[in-house]
């Protein structure tokens, strides 16, 4: 068997078999299967699609591409959740706390920026010294000790999906259900959780851009949960409009803050409420997913979850003190302001469009080796339904430079769509599968 054949095969659209996938993921993993030739490979399944049985070996061969964890010592309840991807997406960091302060272990190992959507593990490494890269011992122990443990895709685990991730990342091979099922169900099961949630976003901002794409995304993910005997529910969500008021690494983690501090978007709260009743009730807690609602609030108004935040930043070396007084977070360079130029209602808010300028001012990666810049982002002063007057400030760009702003403010401005007449909020919550 050798990678130039299993390419042409996908080139021309035929089906793999298990042993060509297993041949390529094992190549990759070890490197005897080079970069270009992935790539290639990677780019003839986005185009020609894979069937079932081709995602169902392909998640299972990635899995088996390095270590996995067994918790079965510690709990048999642990609860995992993970989205298909968004702009100012920053449930796991809100959530995970709020679900240990819960009584529920969470042990979750996070990726990176992917395309135009952020990643959680570049948002929690803009906390200084936090440790995203522990050992899988580490990792176990914390979540024993503290109850929770956010981690990225450091250890051995599912490493396949690490470089093939990093790799459709540089190679605009992001928005392909067969790539986004195995990448995300390989880690699932990896990780050692019992029980899985997935927030499948869908919409301009996300990479099932329709709710077709979406169910289609979530049927395949839940078939894998079933067969791994891991229990797993979708949550479809709205990404038409991005998640929140910030896009931004370190802005999204002050807005965390903001919210474990009772400081909340209605939109963010609604998914994170969702995502989190389903969680709680998957974990055993209670059936009743309106009382877990209740006790999630009752964790943010006591200040147990933001506590819990902050044992987990603390357990894992990063400074407490930035998520004590988030004004200490450094800030961008250079902000300009971005105003509305008449009256009437936000009727659209472009949320590939801001998510592109977002990666494009430094706050993500076009390359793979890529640095971030944790400052960099973008603050949306009004959102979808929000009332707006000529000359009102509607967004900030946070900037490296005067010169990045200037670059990208028109782009800004026109993700912005302003209509005569009242438009109503509408929850991003479209169903539970
Ligand atoms: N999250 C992942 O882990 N993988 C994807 O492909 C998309 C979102």
């Amino acid at each position: 068997m050798n990678i130039l054949d299993i390419i042409e095969k996908k080139k021309i659209g035929n089906s793999l078999n298990k042993e060509e996938i297993d041949f390529f993921i094992k190549g990759y993993t070890d490197g005897s299967i080079a970069d270009y030739q992935a790539a290639a490979l990677i780019m003839a399944i986005c185009i020609n699609g894979m069937n079932e049985e081709e995602i169902l070996n392909l998640t299972f061969a990635m899995t088996n591409s390095g270590d996995t964890i067994d918790f079965t010592n510690i709990a048999n309840n642990i609860v995992d959740k993970h989205s298909t991807g968004g702009v100012g997406d920053k449930v796991t960091i809100i959530l995970a706390p709020i679900i240990s302060a819960l009584g529920i272990p969470v042990a979750k190992m996070s990726g990176r920026g992917l395309g135009i959507t952020g990643g959680t593990a570049d948002k929690l490494a803009s906390i200084p010294g936090y440790d995203l890269e522990i050992p899988i011992d580490e990792f176990k122990k914390n979540v024993k000790k503290i109850g929770i443990s956010l981690i990225s895709q450091s250890l051995n685990l599912a490493p396949a999906d690490k470089k093939i991730y990093a790799l459709r990342d540089s190679i605009s091979c992001t928005d392909s259900i067969p790539l986004i099922a195995s990448s995300i169900m390989s880690k699932k099961i990896a990780a050692g959780a019992n029980s899985i949630v997935l927030d499948v976003t869908c919409g301009n901002g996300a990479f099932a851009k329709n709710l077709e794409e979406a169910r289609e995304l979530a049927r395949i993910m839940k078939k894998i949960g079933e067969l791994a005997n891991k229990p797993t529910v979708c949550v479809l969500s709205s990404m038409e409009e991005p998640l929140g008021r910030f896009v931004g690494n370190n802005l999204e983690i002050k807005e965390s803050v903001n919210f474990l501090n009772g400081i909340y978007e209605k939109d963010v709260k609604e998914v994170v409420f969702e995502i989190g009743s389903i969680m709680l009730k998957l974990a055993g807690y209670s059936d009743d997913l309106d009382y877990n609602k209740s006790k999630m609030q009752e964790v943010i108004d006591n200040g147990n979850a933001l506590k819990k935040f902050k044992e987990l930043v603390k357990m894992q070396k990063g400074d407490v003190t930035y998520i004590e007084n988030p004004e200490k977070f450094e800030k961008a360079n250079y902000i300009l302001p971005i105003y509305a130029d008449k009256d009437g209602f936000i009727s659209k808010l472009d949320a590939m469009v801001i998510g592109k300028v977002s990666v494009l001012i430094g706050g993500g990666r076009l390359k793979k080796e890529d640095d971030i810049d944790y400052t960099v982002g973008i603050e949306l002063c009004k959102k979808v339904a929000d009332k707006v007057y000529k000359g009102e400030l509607i967004a900030n760009i946070y900037a490296k430079n005067e010169k990045d702003a200037v670059e990208y403010s028109n782009t800004v401005f026109k993700a912005f769509e302003i209509s005569d007449y009242p438009i109503f909020y509408k929850s991003p919550i479209i169903e539970v599968i």
